[in-house]
């Protein structure tokens, strides 16, 4: 059977970092109180002239270039975003052009933190039904343009960025030591709408609107529908969390990813964490926990990996694959 397997990874990152400190100048916070709460230590904030869409050609190009392709191989690009530079076109087009890419279709997909799940499970999709050979799956966030820098509850907790991966057609024989996307576990609830939202929108305000999230409401939530997608994964699949080499989690809080970690039983050595490096980069968290984690050695051709998130909507998911 056809498997979307992985044949490059890529990142890419605005200059600036901020660091908590910096932050303590902005808000009534301090660096003590957004370490322990959340495990963030630092984030990188897009400057003049960096967008979604520069951040997400840099992180394509990287993806690109470690698989030993050009755009000329990619017959498919999506991009998972909820801060895209234009209401439309879309940034995946806005990205086609940058790597000038005339051929083949590039759309954007929307599901805020658990885009990169949704994403890769669309590309997955495609490659399996016979519709693309070779997708660049980008997520790409410029958060710190729909924060209210005045609301302490939610500045300290975002942070901008891209990652991308090049998802390849190749032949598996249909077990789970096939390289490859083994499975995909995809929900959504708009019943939680107002739990995390942005304020404003072309059709409902004609203004772009800043993000608004009950810190605690999401919290409660999270750990049971991480889990929820985590379980299904590994029934659809028949693994286990034994079997697991790496869990590659959504990047929103350290006790989240710790919390769902201790209840499946995945021991943290297992766990790839880089929330105190990036904060919480919505879509383009896993992608870049994916990168750091790729290159410095930890994640291996034939390592089998998880990944989850959960986040605005609420839209959760999982997919489970062997690198
Ligand atoms: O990626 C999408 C999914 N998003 C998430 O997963 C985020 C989920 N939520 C969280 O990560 C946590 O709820 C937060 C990190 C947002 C907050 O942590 P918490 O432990 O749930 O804190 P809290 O909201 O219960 O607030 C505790 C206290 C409050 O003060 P009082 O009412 O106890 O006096 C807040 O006003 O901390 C206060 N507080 C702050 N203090 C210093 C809230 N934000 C800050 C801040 N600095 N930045």
């Amino acid at each position: 059977m056809i498997r979307s397997v992985v044949r490059g990874f890529g990142a890419s990152l605005p200059q600036r970092v901020m660091t908590n400190r910096e932050i303590e100048d902005k808000v009534d916070t301090s660096d003590e109180w957004i370490v322990q709460r959340t495990g963030i230590r630092q984030r990188y904030i897009a400057g003049e002239g960096e967008t979604t869409a520069s951040l997400g050609e840099g992180a394509a190009r990287a993806a690109l270039a470690n698989a030993g392709l050009t755009p000329a191989d990619i017959d498919l690009i999506i991009v998972a975003t909820s801060t895209p530079d234009n209401t439309f076109p879309a940034t995946a087009v806005n990205i086609q052009n940058r790597l000038g890419m005339h051929h083949g279709a590039a759309f954007d997909l929307q599901a805020v933190c658990s885009g990169f799940i949704f994403a890769v499970t669309t590309a997955d999709a495609y490659i399996r039904g016979g519709l693309a050979k070779r997708v660049l799956v980008i997520g790409a966030e410029t958060f710190s343009r729909i924060l209210d820098w005045n609301d302490r509850t939610t500045c300290v907790l975002f942070g901008d960025g891209a990652g991308a991966l090049v998802l390849e057609a190749q032949e598996g024989a249909g077990t789970t030591a096939d390289r490859g996307v083994l499975t995909a576990q995809l929900r959504s609830d708009g019943a939680h709408k107002e739990k995390l939202y942005v304020d404003g929108g072309p059709s409902t305000t004609g203004t772009v609107g800043h993000l608004r999230m009950e810190g605690r409401e999401v919290f409660k939530h999270a750990v049971g529908m991480i889990t929820d997608v985590i379980e299904a994964a590994f029934e659809a699949t028949g693994t286990t969390a034994d079997d697991l080499d790496w869990l590659v989690p959504h990047q929103a809080n350290r006790r989240i990813i710790d919390g769902s970690a201790k209840k499946l039983g995945i021991p943290l050595e297992k766990v790839v964490v880089t929330v105190d490096l990036h904060g919480n980069t919505s879509a383009a968290s896993i992608p870049l926990a994916l990168s750091v984690a790729a290159s410095d050695g930890r994640i291996k051709k034939g390592d089998l990996v998880l990944l989850e998130a959960m986040g605005g909507g609420f839209t959760w998911g999982s997919v489970l694959l062997r690198w």
